[in-house]
Order: structure tokens, then sequence, then C-alpha cells
């Protein structure tokens, strides 16, 4: 047996991932680990739980893949600096203690990191190569173009090219300091969200503003190309020579300063996430037009940072561009480790590949931890938590069903947890998508976080068009596509529509059947469940449908904002502790907020002030 370690580390979102034989055994960001977000330092404890799931140690690995190339990202550094100079000495000091002390010592820092143990050589794969790897590789296509997307690798900020059998092969590449990656989280900076996570939110306030700054960003920023390329006036930014993303010129067109963090939204940042949402999707679209005309493919592969931006994907597929889109659900520098290691397996090693264009070999994302009953009980049993156990799985079902339909929020932790930003169903909280008051009470009462954004939707796989406008047939089991809750399943506004309500009225207007998962704009960014991947979640939906007619219900990371999702039961338990959420499913243990002990407040207020807000 050949077993493979990928590690991605020290730029954001460290991560490991075991393959045997070329089957992915384990993967986990070490920020699930360590309990800080986003953490990007090596990840000894990732690797730790990979070679614990895979029942090996560090001496038994045949090989080690690094899912970059640092000298050739120190090149980078250093001809930006001085391209710069002198304005970039700044950004350029500040990086450099890290580099040397870390990046450039690379080698020795995983020889510590594998304790020793490890005799074989590292290997490493380029960035854009890894990201391109982990969307091809675990893929169910035998032949497919290839899209990488992010902010920045070594230099390449995207890249194209063909996948085919057990090869990958980059054609084309667009370099730093143009990079669509950068260019979002600059106006993600400049509407006063954190770079590197609130993407996210930004892209969730786009359908309440209205691009009108598309055509100024498309005139002034960027000059893009036909095909999706792009050179950006880079007069406007700072991420070369500052320490911040926007500079003057960028506040005199765009009517101010930034936005401070937590202060008041006002219309004109949901016009700039409008409008940077608008300009983005033309440039996806654009180059996947580009890529399917030159490559005459019909299936599309994608990863990078910027394939999670579920409404640009959407839109791939709803213009016809490729029939088949398939994302590495860890898009984002994570997914590098998984990519590396499979670079490793099948094209440096020359291992075939099968692929029947239907199943990908993802195994669901679900390649974490998993807890068992012993292990779970110890944890309640010190914490002096009161439980009930259920033998029997149906009774389970039974008794979640009907709590979800009494409006009850209820924290699931069970099987092995997601690789990836999202929750899919293995640590997540889950609520009635039906109710009115849902969105309100997850977002303020559980998460602690804007009341803005949307909640995704999980629906039953047979279901889902009958309830969304997906294409027919298609799949989106990772939650990286949206699509429009069908008209039949809308509700009348009565004048209440989207006028300039206001974000507070907006959110309690009632759009659909299923409103705690409807956006301003009907969209919603589904997963689609099914009994082959989801097991469980696929059963307990089921039942729930059974109950009330309804195969949707909300699906949201078990984690409060600032907190990396939560991994074993204890901090499971510390989360539901301090916070509303009314019942904690532990495997086949149940928990009730009512019958537990008091909680001191001051116990959770020190639970709650540990994580940073994003
Ligand atoms: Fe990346």
């Amino acid at each position: 047996m050949t077993h493979i370690l990928g590690i991605s580390a020290f730029y954001h979102d460290s991560a490991a991932c075991l393959v045997r034989d070329g089957e992915l055994i384990a993967c986990a960001q070490e920020e699930r680990f360590t309990r800080r977000k986003h953490d990007h330092r090596f990840p000894g404890n990732a690797i730790e739980y990979c070679l614990a799931e895979g029942r090996i140690s560090p001496g038994d690995l045949d090989s080690v893949a690094f899912y970059d190339k640092p000298l050739r990202k120190f090149d980078r550094l250093l001809e930006t600096y001085l391209a710069y100079a002198p304005r970039g000495f700044r950004s350029f000091f500040q990086a450099m203690p890290l580099w040397l002390k870390q990046k450039l010592h690379l080698p020795r820092e995983m020889d510590r990191g594998l304790k020793g143990k490890y005799r074989g050589r590292y290997v490493f794969t380029d960035h854009h190569e890894s990201h391109a790897a982990s969307a091809f590789f675990p893929s169910p296509y035998d032949r497919a173009a290839i899209l990488t997307i992010d902010g920045v690798g070594e230099w390449a900020t995207a890249a194209y090219g063909v996948g085919e059998g057990n090869r990958i092969r980059l054609t084309h590449e667009l370099r730093f300091p143009h990079s669509l990656g950068l260019l979002y989280s600059a106006f993600t900076y400049f509407t006063g969200f954190k770079v590197n996570s609130g993407e996210y939110k930004l892209m969730g306030l786009a359908p309440y503003g209205e691009p009108r700054f598309k055509d100024l960003i498309l005139r002034r920023l960027i000059d893009l190309k036909e095909d999706g390329s792009f050179r950006m006036d880079m007069s406007y930014f700072n991420y070369c020579q500052g320490l911040t993303m926007t500079g003057p010129k960028f506040e005199e067109i765009f009517e101010g300063p930034a936005r401070k963090p937590e202060s008041r939204l006002t219309q004109r940042e949901m016009d700039l996430a409008a409008s940077i949402q608008a300009v983005t999707e033309e440039i996806v679209l654009r180059m996947a037009r580009h890529l399917a005309r030159t490559t005459g493919l019909r299936s599309l592969v994608m990863a990078g940072g910027v394939a999670l931006n579920c409404v640009a994907n959407g839109a791939i597929l709803n213009e016809g561009i490729f029939d088949d889109l398939w994302i590495q659900p860890a898009a984002g520098d994570a997914g590098g480790a998984l990519g590396s290691a499979l670079f490793v397996w099948h094209q440096l090693m020359d291992k075939p590949r099968t692929a029947d264009g239907i199943h990908d070999s993802q195994k669901a994302s679900l390649l974490g931890p998993r807890f068992r009953t012993p292990e779970i009980q110890t944890v309640l049993d010190a914490a002096g938590a009161r439980y009930h156990r259920f033998a029997e799985e149906s009774e389970l079902l039974d008794l979640l069903a009907g709590l979800i339909a009494g409006e009850k929020v209820v924290g699931l932790v069970q099987g092995r947890m997601e690789f990836g930003p999202r929750a899919l169903g293995c640590r997540s909280i889950i609520g009635d998508a039906r109710s009115a008051r849902m969105q309100s009470v997850m977002n303020l009462k559980i998460k602690f976080r804007e009341s803005f954004r949307p909640f995704a939707p999980c629906v039953l796989r047979e279901d889902v068009d009958q309830w969304f406008m997906m294409r027919h047939g298609e799949d989106s089991p990772y939650m990286l596509l949206v699509a429009d809750v069908r008209p039949d399943k809308r509700l009348p506004l009565n004048g209440q529509g989207n006028g300039l309500l206001g974000i507070d009225r907006l959110l309690k207007v009632v759009r659909s059947r299923i409103p705690a998962v409807t956006h301003v704009d009907y969209s919603a960014r589904v997963q689609t469940v099914d009994e082959e991947r989801h097991g469980f979640l696929y059963r307990l939906m089921r039942r729930f449908k059974e109950k009330t007619g309804c195969p949707v219900i909300i699906n949201t990371s078990f984690n409060i904002r600032g907190e990396p999702i939560v991994c074993s039961p204890a901090e499971a338990y510390r989360c539901f502790m301090a916070t509303d959420m009314d019942v904690l499913v532990l495997e086949d243990f149940v928990l009730y907020k009512e019958e537990q002990p008091l909680q001191r407040q001051h116990e959770a207020d020190r639970y709650l002030a540990q994580f940073n807000l994003d």
C-alpha cells in the first residue's frame, strides 16, 4: 500500500490529507483542532489525526507533498517589493520574518512536524496545480476543462487547462497583481468585512443592493478582455505596497471612506456588494465561455477560493456554458493538501484513475473525525450533562422530526466531520425552513451574527425539482450552487416588495413557503441530500417530510460567529450551552437545554469572548 500525505500551511487554512492507493482516507483543517479560525500554522494536529485515521505512523508514509512552492512565492514577494519600493517597504518587512523563519526552512519544519520519523522526500507542487488537482482528480469526469481562481498562489491568480484520465495540464494563467480573488477581497475590506473570511458575507449582502457601480468598476478599476483575463489599475489598490487593500483613489470614486467594521450597513455597501458580485460573475462567465470554446469540452471542474462563490457557479450552469460542473468542496487553500497528495499519486507516480461520469471520489467530503458512544458518554458525564440515549434510530428520527417541526433549534453532531468550509449535516445546526422567525432567531440568538445573513436549505435530492429551479437532474451535495425558489412556492408580497425598505424590514417579509431559507431575490444556496452520501440526515429529512409535507430544512454550520465549526462532542456541548440552541444531538444522545444544569453566566461569557468577530 502506498500512503501519501498532503499538507497545506502558512498562508491561510492549513490542512492535511492522507491518501492510500489513491483513495481519500482522511482530510481535516487545522482550525478545527486548535479552535483558531483559518489557522495558518503548521497543521500538526490535522496530520496526527490523518495518520491515526489511517492507522499508520510518519515512518509508513511513502511521500509527503506540500501544496505550493515556497521559493517561487518568495520570488514574488521580492519582486513586488522591488517594483513598489520604497512604498512597498512596510508590507515587505512585515511579511519577511515569517518567511525566513518558516517558509524557507519548510523541510526542517515538516521534519519536526513528522517527529523526525519520515525519511522520504518532500514534493512541492505548484499552488494552482494543487487547486487544479483537487478539482479534477476527485471529480466524476474522465475529461474536463479546469478553472482555478483565487487570491494569489506563487504568481498565478487564476489558471486554466484540461484534465484527462490521470493527468492534468494547465496551459494559461493570470498573474499577480491582477487577481479576481484580491479584487473581491478589496471590496470585502472596503465594505467593512474581514478579508479572507468576510467574502461570503459580501456575497450574501449583494441581493439587497443595485449594481450601480458595475460600469464604474469595469471602466476604472479593471480592463476586462473577452476571454475573461484582465488587468487592474493598481493606482486604486494598496495591497502591493501597503497594509490595506484599497487606497485614497478608491474612496474618491466610491463615495467616501471604507465602512468601519460593525458600523451600520448603508445602501452604498449593499450596492457595492451587488456591483462587485455582478463584475465577478461577468469575469467568471467570460473565463468559462472562453474555456468551453477553446477546449470543446462540456464538463468543467473548479477550485480556488473564488469557486466558493456559488452565485457565479450557478450562472455557469444556467447560461448553459458547460453541461456539467464539479467543484472541489474545500475550494480554498485547505483543499490544496488534498490536491497535492492526489497529484503525487496520479501525475507523478502515474497511477491510473477511473471516472464513471456520475460518482465523484470525494466521499461526500465527510473525511474528518467521528466520535463513538463511550467517548461521548465520558465527555457528557464529566460535564455533568443530562442526556437521553436512543438505541433505536427510528425512535430518534421521530423525536427529532417532531422537535424541528415544533420550531426547536437542533445542534447535530453525527458521523465524520466535513472537510471544507461548509457544514453538510454532520456538524450542523438545523431548523424548520417553514418558520418565518427562524432566520432572525438563528442569526441573533444562536450564532450572534449579522441579521442580514441568509441561511441555506437542505432539500431531499428527489424533491429538489419541486422546490427549486435547479436544472433537471442537477445535484448540489456540497452546497456550492444557488438556485431560485420555484415560483409556485413563492407567496404574494402584497406591496411589501423589494423597494427601499431597509434591511430590517426586508428581512421580515415572508417571501415563500420556506421563508427562513429564501433570500430577498428568491435565491437559495441549495444542498441536495441523498441516502448514499448523507444517510442519517437523509432519513431524518424523510421523517420530517412525512410529518409536515416539507422536504426542506435549514442547515447552518455548528459554531458561533468567529468560531471554527465544532469538531468534538465537548466543543459541541460548550457551544450548545452558551447559545439559545434548544436541543443537542450527539450521535444517539439527545440533550434538552431545559434539563441541563444552570450554566453560570460567566462561563458562557468566557466561551463567547474567546473568538474574534470575523
Ligand atoms: Fe489558493
